[in-house]
């Protein structure tokens, strides 16, 4: 038996495992919740940016144009010869607007958990910016201490977009910041992308697309398990299912099952009440008051906030408070 395995081999084991481990506590607790960086496999990375297209998923787009008026100004603030650090950089498509508007940065650092990702983009900067030091670290930003040796001296711009702040529950997204605040240093800024609450409806269709990719993305998930981990999921037997909670402000997502059922995943059996719901992520909007104390919480001042015309979306620029 051939037991060498190559690097890749064993990320993908060690990741199984994780996924596993992870699936069988899951489910396991009261109530059920799977972490929501399972659903972006290979299959959920397409199908996310799928959704980022949807005309219900107007995040994406409002971002975007804020961040296309806005980079003159941020440029400006952030000046000359920083160091871009991108917090989950994925393809980095909109960090390319930051790139354009910033030809002189000492270099553009994407951080991101997948290796396969992290490397595909740096390749495709490197040839589409000759001129800029792409230094890419493969690593879980939530846990993430250091950066690159070779960008100490360089003022740190860090770049947060997406609402992705919004996917964490309010004191992990303090902990988060105050984490990016330490790495970025007292020189150091960060310009955040934030959903903004607003008419309930808007925000509740955003993430119940009538093209049923959202429902898609939700329900990868079972399939990534019953691939992955053996799993016995009857796909027609759950749906998905999302709401704003305008108390909380947040979208609730969950998969729910249709009927009482009995299913098997990596050698577990486990129990489905009708109706029971598995959750897989919160989607927290803010408000301005919101924003200011999420900043200040972690040590940050507000610096600048840039929304579009019809206030769905902010992007601020923070500043390290001395
Ligand atoms: N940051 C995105 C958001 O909160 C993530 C997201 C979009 C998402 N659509 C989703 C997560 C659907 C789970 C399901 O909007």
């Amino acid at each position: 038996m051939n037991v060498s395995l190559l690097a890749q081999d064993r990320i993908e084991i060690s990741d199984r495992a994780e996924f596993r481990d992870a699936v069988l506590e899951g489910l396991s607790r009261t109530p059920r919740a799977i972490p929501a960086k399972f659903l972006y496999d290979a299959r959920g990375s397409e199908l996310f940016d799928a959704i980022c297209e949807l005309p219900e998923y107007y995040l994406t787009r409002t971002e975007t144009g804020i961040l296309q008026s806005c980079t003159p100004e941020l440029a400006r603030l952030a000046g000359p010869g920083c160091a871009l650090v991108e917090f989950g950089s994925g393809s980095s498509v909109k960090t390319r607007l930051l790139l354009d508007a910033m030809p002189d940065l000492a270099a553009y650092v994407p951080i991101d958990i997948s290796r396969q990702h992290l490397d595909a983009t740096a390749a495709r900067l490197r040839r589409d910016y000759p001129g800029l030091r792409v230094e890419p670290v493969c690593a879980d930003y939530m846990a993430l201490d250091s950066l690159p040796a070779d960008v100490n001296g360089a003022p740190r711009l860090g770049f947060f977009p997406g609402s992705t702040i919004g996917n964490l529950e309010p004191q992990d997204a303090t902990a988060f910041l105050r984490r990016a605040r330490r790495l970025l240093g007292d020189r150091g800024a960060m310009v955040l992308g934030v959903d903004l609450r607003k008419d309930p409806r808007r925000l509740h269709d955003a993430y119940n697309d009538s093209a049923g990719v959202t429902a898609a993305f939700t329900l990868n998930l079972l399939r990534r398990m019953n691939r992955e981990l053996g799993g016995t999921f009857d796909l027609a037997g759950f749906a998905h299912e999302a709401f704003y909670d305008q108390i909380q402000g947040r979208i609730e997502i969950y998969f729910r099952s249709l009927r009482a059922q009995i299913v098997t995943v990596a050698g577990r059996t486990f129990a489905f009440a009708e109706g029971e719901r598995v959750h897989t992520e919160y989607s927290y909007k803010y408000d301005a008051a919101g924003i200011a104390a999420l900043a200040k919480s972690a040590g940050f001042t507000i610096d600048r906030t840039w929304t579009d015309p019809d206030r769905l979306f902010a992007v601020t620029y923070l500043e390290a408070a001395p």
